[in-house]
């Protein structure tokens, strides 16, 4: 039960739950349900505990980008800013919003297996730092737009190191069967082409393994591909990169079968291993580009709802539904996550009772398929499910036409509203 009071949640022994030291029933009241509540004191923290880390354990120059994907709203580009992180961006929507925010454009990468011309073209305009380019027919086609713009483009080519992460494979990405990024032949080529287009500036490689890694070892063995790789193509071509960027895919704990490591432990190895394999392969130190997004934001997430009705089906199983689902978040739906849930004003009573929390669409939409709660739940209670801080609120969608719930960021003790709920207004606003 206490497993999640870590300084972000806390429950006094009046057993309500708080983020902040606020009442997460209250801010239920007040902003209504669902909620999203985001700790920006956790985001804070987690992001200065990846900068911290390299700053103390690598030697060289480092920076950290937020994989803006986990959680893509105005206010969190924002607080990224505050912390002098930049942000990782795979889509026009996402640069617009970040640059909206005020992301500056050169602590912006722009990432994709399939952006279009008028995503290039505008990554151009906005002139963002990194563009990281996924293949060869993309190369030619950016190598071609800089030069008619007479626009010189910084990029990094996406490789393929083969490391097969631990994760579901609907979000492994660094394996042989990806379809993102080069593999490593075909990318020497591309670097080659790369290096005779006037247009671009090749200054690094990138490569994302996965996500909701728990393991040092995938980490360890994509830097040594990738090392390899720079140092092999400084060796033929006499060009040598300098930005080794390595992605995110840092694991979170959502129940407690799961096992991550601390980001200071996480971040550590890596940087160490950077600087072991620079060492070993006799490579000046590359600066080292992290991209976390679910380790930043994850367990600084909830997901407050309202329970509705509670289906006790003897021998088979008891349904709580809850006022949203599938729509505010489909993690369960697509990849089998599970979450864990305490009720909102008795978090610290024994969980006695096994529950399966659905939602409210019109299908089979279950948010969890079992989590312990305090016997007796009822409609009415606010059910917070943890750990929702990532993927949520970016994959949520309008199914059923439901609104999209808000998002409210707890900071110091104080509450802000930073999404607005939608509205039925908003529903209908492309109808035409
Ligand atoms: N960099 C790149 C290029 C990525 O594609 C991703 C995630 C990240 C960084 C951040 O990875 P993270 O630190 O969050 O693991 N919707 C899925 C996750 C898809 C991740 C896609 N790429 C989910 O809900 O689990």
């Amino acid at each position: 039960m206490s497993e999640w009071m870590d300084g972000t949640l806390s429950a006094a022994s009046d057993g309500r739950l708080r983020m902040g030291g606020l009442a997460v029933s209250d801010l239920a009241k007040e902003y209504g349900t669902p909620l999203y509540l985001l700790s920006d004191d956790a985001v804070i923290a987690n992001s200065r505990a990846f900068a911290d880390t390299l700053k103390a354990h690598y030697p060289g120059p480092s920076r950290i980008a937020f994989a803006s994907k986990a959680l893509d709203c105005t206010h969190i580009y924002r607080v990224m800013r505050e912390q002098g992180i930049g942000a990782d961006v795979v889509s026009a929507g996402e640069l617009y919003t970040a640059r909206r925010a005020g992301m500056p454009p050169e602590d912006l990468i722009f990432h994709g297996n399939n952006k279009t011309l008028s995503e290039l073209t505008y990554a151009l305009d906005e002139r963002v730092g990194c563009i990281v380019v996924d293949n060869q027919e993309e190369l030619r086609t950016l190598g071609e737009l800089c030069e008619k713009r007479r626009q010189k483009a910084t990029i990094a080519l996406r490789l393929k190191p083969g490391v097969e992460a631990h994760t579901h494979e609907f979000i492994r990405t660094g394996g042989v069967d990806s379809k993102f990024g080069f593999d490593l032949e075909p990318a020497k080529q591309a670097a080659r082409d790369a290096m005779g287009m006037p247009g671009l500036e090749l200054t690094g490689v990138h490569c994302h393994i996965g996500s909701q890694i728990f393991e040092a070892e995938p980490f360890a063995l994509a830097v040594k591909v990738l090392m390899r790789f720079m140092r092999e193509l400084s060796d033929e071509t006499g060009h040598t990169l300098t930005d080794l960027n390595l992605g995110g895919g840092y694991g979170v704990r959502y129940t407690g079968a799961d096992r991550p490591r601390a980001i200071s432990e996480a971040a550590r190895a890596t940087a160490l291993a950077v600087a072991e394999t620079a060492a070993e392969l006799g490579y000046p130190l590359p600066r080292l580009i992290l991209e976390p997004g679910r380790s930043l934001v994850a367990a600084a997430g909830l997901t407050v709802y309202t329970v509705g009705c509670v289906k006790d089906i003897p021998g088979v199983r008891t349904y709580v539904s809850v006022d949203g689902g599938m729509g505010d978040n489909p993690r369960y739906t697509l990849y089998g996550a599970l979450y864990d849930a305490l009720l909102a004003d008795r978090a610290l009573e024994p969980r006695t009772k096994t529950v399966t929390v659905s939602g409210r669409c019109c299908e089979t939409d279950t948010l969890i398929p079992g989590v312990a709660l305090p016997d007796g739940v009822k409609a009415g209670d606010f059910l917070a499910v943890l750990c929702t801080g990532a993927y949520n609120y970016a994959l949520a969608s309008n199914y059923n036409r439901v609104p999209r719930p808000p998002i409210v960021a707890v900071r110091d003790g104080k509450a802000k509203l930073v999404v607005r709920r939608e509205t039925l207004e908003d529903l209908v606003k492309c109808d035409l």
